[in-house]
């Protein structure tokens, strides 16, 4: 029955760009683990809340193979900015590319290396974010990136839902479900987060800061 449901949601939203339908392809077939990238669902959603949000500098914590990245710099406008952290330098080569040569708006900045240690020198506040990278440190993304948010900013954090086990005892000592738990506790008690969750793919929680 899931399977029928997201074909028959698949054929009723708007078809995938070209651009992004190549870039999945490539990404099946020549990078290991491709299920981590985001796919139309989600590339859609996420597309449609950079229209509606308008950011001017969007910072994502998880490029890949950039498909996230393109599906966000394709709903932005003219004369902005996308910066996407990858700790994996073996990902460069296959995802550079594909961001150099991207049809969208935005100036886009691949910037390779661990988040935690470049962010903190960066000048310049963003005003979305899209976490989507270790979900053992969820939290520690967002303590990072809270101080280069301009205020009214949007928080996208993915998997939230982590596969159904942020409610299965069976997961209470799993490293990636007790990072995620964290994140969503603390989400779900801080007064300074507007947030909701989608049961989207393995979950989507889209926080508005409040400062
Ligand atoms: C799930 S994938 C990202 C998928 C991509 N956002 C998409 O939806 O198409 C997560 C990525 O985060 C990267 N990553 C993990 N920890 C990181 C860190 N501290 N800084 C930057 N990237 C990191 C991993 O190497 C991996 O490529």
């Amino acid at each position: 029955m899931q399977e029928k449901l997201d074909e028959y949601i698949l054929s009723h939203i708007s078809p995938e760009d070209d651009y992004l339908y190549r870039l999945y392809r490539a990404t099946q077939i020549n990078l290991l683990r491709p299920r981590m990238a985001s796919g139309h669902l989600q590339g859609q959603l996420l597309r449609m809340l950079c229209q509606m949000i308008r950011p001017q500098r969007v910072l994502e914590i998880g490029t890949y193979s950039g498909y996230s990245a393109l599906s966000m710099a394709s709903g932005m406008g003219e004369d902005t900015e996308l910066v996407t952290f990858e700790i994996n330098d073996e990902q460069e080569d296959f995802t550079r590319p594909w961001l150099e040569g991207s049809p969208f708006p935005p100036k886009i900045n691949m910037v390779v290396g661990d988040i935690f240690s470049i962010l903190p020198q960066m000048e310049g506040k963003f005003d979305l974010v899209f976490i989507d990278a270790n979900k053992r440190q969820y939290c520690e993304y967002l303590d990072l990136v809270l101080p280069h948010l301009n205020s009214g900013a949007y928080i996208i954090a993915d998997n939230t839902l982590w596969d159904g086990h942020v409610v299965d005892p069976a997961y209470d000592n799993d490293p990636q479900t007790k990072g995620v738990r964290t994140f969503n506790d603390r989400i779900a008690t801080d007064p300074q987060f507007e947030k909701i969750i989608l049961p989207l793919r393995d979950g989507l929680t889209i926080v508005r800061w409040l400062k």
